[in-house]
């Protein structure tokens, strides 16, 4: 097992990386404070891994009770989140309690916001399932839910008191999920951590084929990065956070535009890095062989690059002035000023931005 840490004073946490963790007490014991215990799973991951922790936790003298989601990001919604607090107050869950999302980044998201709403705010742990929610979503404290109108646009800081990265579980997800996992793999890479892309681009192949030992060096390398960032930037309070978004506002307008659930989160942010590295070159930020290396990373890892052919420019565009970083009125996009090294930036004529959302199939030509 592999602990690294996210450093941010008495709100700081240990991530555990490796196999068999769920059943494993030195991850819980000190983590879980509280006696009253509420595991937060969906339909799909309760009837593989909920027994594992129910049972450990119990063995470990535990009270433990269980909400089970609908299985899917179009439930990812206040509703859905009234439901974990309908079960809490029946069970009569004191403040002292601890919410455990066993989960992708769904239900960690929703069992993350549910913690810091539920009596003011309550301990949860993080317990990622999927690889994305491995390398990022469960890492940080960003919780919440999506709105019609906009994608996470309800939540709340609120971190974890341990993260349980068990790469055992990864077994079981199905390769189209993987795939979506790498891209925010590769993110790191593009933004901040050029020696990484670099080590992407030489591994890529095994990291398909789920080579163990190097899917494990990837996720703890996604997780210092991530881990990194967060602890010089918990709150997004400067631009140092906002760089875990490359593609995401491109992203996210797929993802409203498409109907939640459609496209995958890691997909539309696939899509959403080449935009942002064809607006980057379209700058003459970056060249144009580095949009290639770009597109050749992500179709390596067997994600789309073509944004959906149904989206018009004026439909991205309405979808993403509702981002979280637009300030004053102003989009402001995450891009590449070279690759391993991103800025945010509000200085690109809408012309451009134009041409780069009616590219298509043409990014980067
Ligand atoms: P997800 O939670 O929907 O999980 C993907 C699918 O895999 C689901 O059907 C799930 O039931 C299934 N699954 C999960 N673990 C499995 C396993 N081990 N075996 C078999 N099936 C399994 O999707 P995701 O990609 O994990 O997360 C995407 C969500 O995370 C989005 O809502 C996105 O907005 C959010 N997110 C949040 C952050 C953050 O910082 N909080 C960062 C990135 C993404
Ligand atoms: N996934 C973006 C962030 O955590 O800030």
């Amino acid at each position: 097992m592999q602990t690294l840490s996210v450093s941010l004073a008495e709100r700081s946490y240990p991530i555990f990386i490796g196999e068999s963790l769920l059943t494993n007490p030195e991850c819980y014991q000190t983590y879980l404070k509280a006696k009253q215990v509420l595991i937060v799973s969906n339909t799909t991951i309760a009837p593989l891994y909920l027994a594992k922790v129910e049972q450990t936790l119990q063995s470990l003298g535990y009270k433990v009770a269980c909400h089970i989601l609908p299985d899917g990001e179009q439930f990812k919604d206040l509703q859905h989140v009234e439901g974990i607090f309908k079960t809490l107050l029946e069970q009569r869950f004191n403040r002292d309690c601890v919410l455990v999302a066993l989960g992708g980044g769904v239900v960690g998201d929703m069992t993350g916001f549910a913690a810091a709403c539920y009596q003011r705010g309550v301990a949860f742990l993080q317990i990622p399932t999927t690889l994305l929610s491995q390398v990022d979503s469960s890492v940080g404290g960003k919780t919440g839910v999506n709105h019609p109108l906009g994608k996470n646009m309800i939540g709340a800081f609120k971190q974890p008191t341990a993260v349980l990265a068990d790469t055992s579980v990864l077994d079981t997800l199905n390769d189209r999920e993987y795939a979506a996992g790498l891209a925010e793999v590769i993110k790191y890479g593009l933004i901040r951590d050029l020696p990484f892309l670099e080590w992407l681009e030489q591994n890529m192949a095994g990291l398909v084929a789920r080579d163990k030992k190097l899917l494990a060096e990837a996720i703890a390398r996604s997780c210092q990065n991530k881990a990194d960032v967060v602890a010089a930037d918990e709150l997004e309070a400067n631009d140092l956070r906002a760089l875990l978004n490359l593609g995401h506002t491109f992203g996210h307008a797929i993802e409203t535009a498409m109907g939640y659930g459609t496209w995958l989160h890691g997909e539309a942010v696939a899509t959403g890095m080449l935009m942002a590295a064809d607006l980057s070159w379209r700058l003459g930020w970056i060249t144009q062989a580095d949009v290639v290396r770009v597109k050749t990373i992500l179709q390596a890892a067997n994600l789309p690059v073509i944004p959906p052919t149904e989206m018009t420019s004026e439909q991205f565009l309405s979808l993403m002035a509702v981002d979280k970083k637009v300030l004053a009125g102003k989009l402001r996009l995450v891009l590449l000023r070279q690759l391993g090294q991103a800025v945010v930036s509000a200085d690109f004529p809408l012309q451009t931005l134009e041409q780069t959302l009616i590219a298509g199939t043409e990014l980067g030509q």
